[in-house]
């Protein structure tokens, strides 16, 4: 296990990157690299230095692998030398994930700073929604089986729970009731947190924090049950947790830009 001197453990979670394999690709009105970047740069601005950047999927929007090299080399630029880690979002391709020619960023599981982070594959080849297979549920019940005292958090893509909006709410992880039979076995998971609703979520459940947050692109606008472009700014989360398995986040975002997103659109 790696300690970081009595120091919090730093995270800096980013999503829904949505690169291409061209350096131009836009999504709704936005240039998806631009918007990275001014994320990151808002990111190392404003915070402490980070001991862990996560991409909680759709890092890439059509898989191709050069999508997840530009990744890989922006989050260097910004944030040399800190580990990465991701996770398969519904536009990703895990095949070319793992080819990619830097070292792979870690994919399943890490211990560190006296907590455990579990990352879970919930991606339905060719489907939008969410789905845990059995071989995810059997390997998140044998983390935690294995060490059930140290506080830890867990990442997928989709979200366990609806978050008030019926368009996107379509897509929850169809079987998050097997998620939660297995994590209300242990009371040392502090928090669960996805991407995929390109928007700010919280609530607790049995004592568990669920979180969502935003894209590093385009905003879904919240409680609406049809599809509809936010105009909020594209941001992070940061996670500062302490070995005594208090945590704190909070999401910042992009300020002073003039994008010009699509608000019109009915459809990504
Ligand atoms: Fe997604």
């Amino acid at each position: 296990m790696t300690r970081l001197n009595g120091k919090p453990l730093r995270i800096l979670q980013i999503t829904d990157c949505h690169l291409g394999r061209d350096a131009d690709e836009s999504l709704l009105g936005l240039t998806t690299v631009d918007t990275l970047v001014d994320v990151l740069e808002r990111a190392v601005e404003v915070e402490d230095s980070f001991d862990l950047v996560l991409c909680s999927g759709d890092i890439s929007n059509d898989g191709t692998t050069g999508s997840y090299d530009r990744f890989i080399q922006i989050v260097r630029q910004h944030l040399p030398a800190v580990p990465l880690a991701w996770l398969p979002g519904n536009h990703d391709d895990p095949a070319s994930m793992r080819a990619i020619r830097s070292a792979a960023p870690r994919a399943d599981y890490l211990s560190i700073g006296g907590w455990n982070v579990i990352l879970l594959n919930s991606r339905v080849p060719f489907e939008e929604r969410g789905e845990l297979p059995q071989s995810e549920l059997k390997r998140l019940e044998r983390l935690l089986e294995s060490d059930p005292l140290s506080p830890t958090m867990i990442f997928l893509h989709h979200q366990l729970v609806p978050v008030g909006s019926a368009w996107i709410d379509q897509y929850v992880v169809s079987n998050a009731a097997d998620f939660f039979a297995i994590t209300d076995r242990f009371d040392n998971v502090r928090a669960v947190s996805w991407g995929h609703v390109h928007q700010e979520f919280y609530m607790v459940r049995n004592g568990v924090d669920l979180i969502a947050t935003p894209s590093t692109c385009v905003q879904f606008k919240p409680l609406s049950d049809d599809f509809m472009v936010d105009s909020t700014m594209p941001g992070y989360r940061t996670y500062e947790l302490q070995a005594n398995g208090v945590y704190t986040t909070h999401v910042n975002r992009v300020t002073e830009r003039a994008y010009s997103i699509d608000l019109a659109s009915e459809g990504y």
